[in-house]
């Protein structure tokens, strides 16, 4: 890693804005039978079939890209200052003008009526319950009214696929604006559905004949900017992956840059999303808040992406392991272990607020796990089910 000169980068980076201070209380645990992360993680693989935990855990072709995703976050060490008084901290953050207990987003999910009750409304209600963010699918049922009912007091974002023309792209933006989601996203990564081998090996076909899907390929950057001309809501790009594209999305009106590769499920043999952090920091400088999602599984990867620059981070599979092991409550719980994480991490760096931290916390370091989706949980055992 310090071979594509990323320890310079990292100790360059600065957290741009000051985030808000907010009272520090303990959080508040709910009484849960599921104390470490693999145990809802085990929860989840009983709960589901095959097809559905294939459909999560998954990615496209070789996989190589979901590895890297782990490989990426696994390849930072921390570097903790000591004898700093760390008795308060304050995890929260502020996020389109909006307070939130953590920097976190429920990451868009599609299919989750699959393997969770109430489905994309069940995520939403966990996010206005535990007080972070949520983006919903437009692939997601309940459908997007029927989420803004379900938790009208959460900070709601609407994700689009493309799957019609510009008459149909407004249509669902004036249904986005008058339910009251506080953003508009664009998914630009999807311009085909990957090849995920696993449920194709399977016949378990799930995207390919969506109606309209040949919209979302010939997207380019004048809808785009048709879009944030026609519209007043705030507009991200979710899969962008390089700087250019970072520069190019700003200079078409773009408020929040979304770093993602899509959780190693579209192209394959891509760049780990913590790699690809850096040039989009620098490139961006402050102008736009960022999003990355993929493969940040635990408190301790939230952290490297807040000190890397990111203000927001992304949580996909692992949104669906806490709504498969026990619906709302289970997601909620697995928010809970991942704030006392982020907390005890923030706490052993002599740290007690985001806007304390920068990338002089980040080291490269060589991963010890060779990259894997569940590459973050260690003891999950594998006496029933494969977890592989
Ligand atoms: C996704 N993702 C996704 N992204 C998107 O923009 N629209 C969608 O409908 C979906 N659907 C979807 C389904 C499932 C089951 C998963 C796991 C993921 C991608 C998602 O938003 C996010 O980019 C990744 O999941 C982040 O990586 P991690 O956290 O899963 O490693």
């Amino acid at each position: 890693m310090a071979a594509r000169g990323i320890v310079a980068i990292y100790a360059t980076i600065r957290v741009q804005e000051p985030r808000a201070h907010q009272p520090c209380d303990e959080a508040t645990m709910t009484v849960s039978p599921f104390l470490t992360l693999h145990e809802l993680i085990k929860k989840a693989r009983q709960k589901l079939n095959h097809d559905n935990w294939d459909y999560i855990v998954g990615g496209a072709e070789t996989e190589t890209t979901v590895r890297r995703n782990r490989l990426a976050l696994d390849s930072i060490a921390f570097r903790p200052r000591v004898l700093r008084d760390v008795s308060r901290i304050d995890a929260s953050t502020k996020f389109l003008g909006r307070p939130l207990r953590l920097p976190v987003v429920l990451a868009p999910v599609g299919g989750l009526e699959h393997f969770a009750t109430e489905a994309g409304g069940a995520a939403a209600k966990a996010a206005e319950e535990f007080g972070i963010a949520h983006m919903l699918s437009s692939v997601c049922l309940p459908g997007l009214e029927a989420v803004a009912q379900a938790a009208p007091e959460a900070l709601r974002m609407y994700q689009l696929y493309v799957h019609g023309d510009a008459g149909w792209v407004d249509a669902m933006a004036e249904r986005a604006l008058a339910a009251g989601y506080a953003a508009f996203c664009l998914t630009v990564d999807t311009a085909f559905y990957s090849r995920r081998e696993r449920d194709l090996a399977k016949r378990n076909i799930r995207r390919d004949n969506v109606p309209g899907r040949e919209f979302q390929a010939r997207l380019d950057w004048n809808d785009v900017a048709r879009l944030k001309a026609k519209f007043a809501l705030p507009l991200i790009l979710k899969g962008v992956a390089t700087a250019e594209d970072a520069k190019l999305a700003l200079e078409h009106g773009v408020d929040i840059i979304y770093v993602s590769n899509h959780g190693g499920r579209q192209l394959d043999h891509g760049r780990g999303a913590m790699d690809i952090l850096p040039e989009i920091v620098a490139a961006v400088g402050g102008r736009a808040p960022i999003i990355i999602d993929g493969g940040f599984n635990r408190g301790t990867d939230i952290v490297k992406a807040l000190a890397a620059g990111a203000d927001l981070v992304g949580i996909g599979r692992m949104q669906c392991v806490g709504l498969a092991a026990d619906g709302q409550p289970g997601l909620v719980r697995l928010l809970e272990i991942l704030e006392q994480e982020v907390r005890t991490c923030l706490g052993l760096l002599g740290v007690t607020c985001w806007s304390e931290l920068d990338g002089s916390y980040l080291h490269p370091a060589p991963a010890v796990d060779p990259g894997h989706t569940l590459g973050a949980f260690p003891l999950l055992t594998l006496e029933e089910k494969s977890f592989y």
